[in-house]
Parts: C-alpha cells; sequence; structure tokens
C-alpha cells in the first residue's frame, strides 16, 4: 500500500511530515479507559480480537493520526513461556516471576508455536487491515536487551543492575539469552508481517542505561540480526530507543529505514551524526504536552524544521504519552504538525 507515512519511511518527502505517537492508544484516552474497564485484565484486552481492533483504530478517528499502532504489548510474546508468569499490576506495572533459573536459556526461553499461541495478534492484524485497508499499520515487538530486562529485573527497574551485572558477569549466558529472544522475536514478528503489517517498530525504551562500548559489545549484534531479519520480510523498520545519545555512532550501523530518537538530544544534531540519508523520528518530550499552546506550537515547530535535514521526518514523541494528557492537546498538536511548511 502507499500512504504519506510509508512513503516517509521510505525515505520519500511528501507535502507534509506524517505524525503518529507512542502509546497513542492508551490510557490517556477516555474511550480507551471506559473498554478496557470492560475487559478488566490488561493482558485479556491484548487477547480480545475485536475490541483490539476497536483499541488500534481510536487515535485515527480521535486524533487523525497518520498511523495506527497494533493493540498489543511489548510482554505479549512472553505469555506463552511455561517458564514465567507475566502479570500487569495496577499502579505498578509488569511483573515477571521465573520458574526456571536464567542458566537455562533452551529451558526459560523454550520455542513455541507462534501460530498456536499468539494467533490472537495475527487476527487483530488482518481484522483492522479488513475494516481499515487505507490505515498504514505498525506492527512491534521488544528488542533483546529492553525485553530480557524485564524478564531478569522481574519488572521495571531504576537502575538495571541486575541485567547489567549479569551482563558483565556472565557474558555468555547474556548473549545467549539474547540470542534465544531474538528466536522468538523473529518469529513473532513475521507472523505479524505476514498477517498485514505494513511497517514494523523495534523497542528499546531501556538500552539507555549501557555505556556506548558496552551497547556495541554487548547488544548491537542480536538487536542488529534481530532489525536484518523483519527488514528481510520486505517492511521497513523503525528503530526506536531512549537515552542514547551517546550510542547513535552505534545505532547509525543498523539497517533499519528510520531510528527513533527522545528529546535527550537536537534532532539536528541526531540528524548529523546518523546520517542525511536516513528517515529520522521524533523527538518532542511527552511533557512539553503540558506546556501552553503558543509555547508547545513553537517547540514542535522548531523540531519539525530541524528534520527538514533528513532524508524524511516522522513526527513523534520521545517515548509514550502520559496517561494524564489532555487528549485535546494532542489533536491540536496533529493539526499544528499538519499545517507546517517549512
Ligand atoms: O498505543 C500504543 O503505543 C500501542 C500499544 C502498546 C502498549 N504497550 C499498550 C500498553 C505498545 C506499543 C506498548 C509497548 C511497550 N510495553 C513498551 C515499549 C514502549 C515504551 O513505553 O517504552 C514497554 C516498555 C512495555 C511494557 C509495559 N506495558 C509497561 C512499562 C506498561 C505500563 C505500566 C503502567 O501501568 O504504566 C505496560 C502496560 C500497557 N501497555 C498499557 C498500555 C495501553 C497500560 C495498561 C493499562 O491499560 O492499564
Amino acid at each position: 500500500m502507499s500512504s504519506l507515512f510509508l512513503d516517509t519511511l521510505r525515505g520519500r518527502r511528501g507535502g507534509r511530515v506524517p505524525v503518529w505517537f507512542m502509546r497513542q492508544a492508551g490510557r490517556f484516552l477516555p474511550e480507551y479507559r471506559r473498554i478496557r474497564e470492560r475487559v478488566g485484565d490488561f493482558f485479556e484486552l491484548c487477547r480480545n480480537v475485536e475490541l483490539a481492533v476497536e483499541v488500534t483504530y481510536l487515535p485515527v478517528r480521535l486524533l487523525e493520526v497518520d498511523a495506527a499502532i497494533l493493540f498489543s504489548d511489548l510482554l505479549v510474546p512472553l505469555l506463552p513461556l511455561r517458564s514465567m508468569e507475566v502479570n500487569l499490576k495496577e499502579g505498578v506495572g509488569p511483573l515477571i516471576e521465573l520458574k526456571e533459573p536464567l542458566d537455562s536459556p533452551k529451558k526459560l526461553l523454550h520455542s513455541y508455536c507462534v501460530e498456536e499461541e499468539l494467533g490472537f495478534v495475527g487476527a487483530i492484524v488482518r481484522g483492522f487491515k479488513r475494516e481499515h485497508p487505507d490505515v498504514p499499520l505498525i506492527g512491534f515487538c521488544g528488542a533483546p536487551f529492553t525485553l530480557l530486562s524485564y524478564i531478569v529485573e522481574g519488572g521495571s527497574s531504576k537502575s538495571y543492575h541486575r541485567t547489567k551485572r549479569l551482563m558483565f558477569e556472565r557474558p555468555s549466558l547474556f548473549r545467549d539469552l539474547c540470542d534465544r529472544l531474538v528466536d522468538l522475536l523473529v518469529d513473532y514478528a513475521v507472523m505479524q508481517v505476514s498477517s498485514g503489517v505494513d511497517a514494523f517498530q523495534v523497542f528499546d525504551s531501556w538500552a539507555g542505561v549501557l555505556s556506548p562500548s558496552d551497547y556495541r559489545s554487548f547488544i548491537f549484534e542480536p538487536t542488529r540480526v534481530l532489525i536484518e531479519k523483519i527488514k528481510a520480510t520486505g517492511v521497513p523498520v523503525i528503530y526506536f530507543s531512549t537515552g542514547t545519545c551517546g550510542c547513535l555512532k552505534v545505532i547509525r550501523d543498523y539497517p533499519a529505514d528510520a531510528v527513533s530518537v527522545d528529546w535527550r538530544v537536537e534532532l539536528a544534531d541526531a540528524i548529523d551524526v546518523l546520517g542525511s540519508h536516513r528517515v529520522i523520528q521524533g523527538n518532542l518530550d511527552p511533557s512539553a504536552l503540558f506546556m501552553p499552546r503558543e509555547r508547545l506550537k513553537e517547540r514542535a515547530e522548531g523540531i519539525l524544521l530541524q528534520g527538514t535535514r533528513a532524508k524524511a521526518h516522522v513526527f513523534n514523541l520521545g517515548h509514550g504519552i502520559f496517561p494524564d494528557t489532555d487528549p485535546d492537546r494532542v489533536r491540536w498538536l496533529v493539526e499544528v504538525v499538519h499545517h507546517f511548511t517549512p
């Protein structure tokens, strides 16, 4: 399919800059909260094909963003594993309880039939594309480091010390675990693409806790392999991370079509490192949505102006929308982006 969003990811500039937001289908939307209340458990909503299709479409209908992102979660590919219990605790976040030790990667991250266990994800993608064939749909998965950090820490963390300790103390085990995750994630990504997603984003939300040289030594290679294999399916791939402005020279070497950066780096500086042949995505601070409108507009336009230095630009936040954000403000920001001419 062709669209402004997909053309931009492929490096062709259209008349305007496309925009979507991370966590656009989430708790800041009252419509989401109402649907979520009906279902109760978060992962039940992820498994409910009809409702997940509806939630995926909500931000396109309500905010007029240029792309939808599959409603699911980073942790979904861990749900079929017999070696762990995965839950989302209200107000706390993800909690993971291991039933196998970390030092048996083949047992901990055993293979499973993705069609059988996670067929609902494929069904959501097909359902969405049937109802909304003209809306580009982004599939996604976690990057090996970010997903492994949830397994090792048992949930979110401030320091990621346990994950880094494992990485430094037992580097070959760390590598085996990353490689096992990549195998599972490739199957999962291929299923999303064969079901119909038009683009794919790899989320490396917590890679910014690593020094640039450790990033290069420990996680570059498994992440590169994941990106390369997803790219081989034919869809454009976006690599997203936060706090990694010191690692952009490493990230430059990924075969990703686009790189998403956060607000800790000026977009123009990121483009200088990544190269003007690269598509850039980003990079408004999600907290900036709480500024007065005129200042928010200035901020957004500053980013859009810097984005003209890249091969092409997809406007986004540097990370997910906060749940207390005013949906009207988000809708207005979409208009600001759509009306921008450099
Ligand atoms: O709108 C979208 O972006 C699509 C859906 C989506 C969700 N999670 C829905 C969700 C996507 C792409 C994700 C990815 C995800 N999940 C990431 C990577 C992006 C990022 O923010 O860094 C991560 C780290 C996770 C793990 C996870 N899941 C966390 C940290 C949380 C939040 C905990 C909390 O309560 O704030 C979740 C839960 C989650 N995933 C929610 C949603 C809408 C909120 C759950 C709810 O309804 O209570």
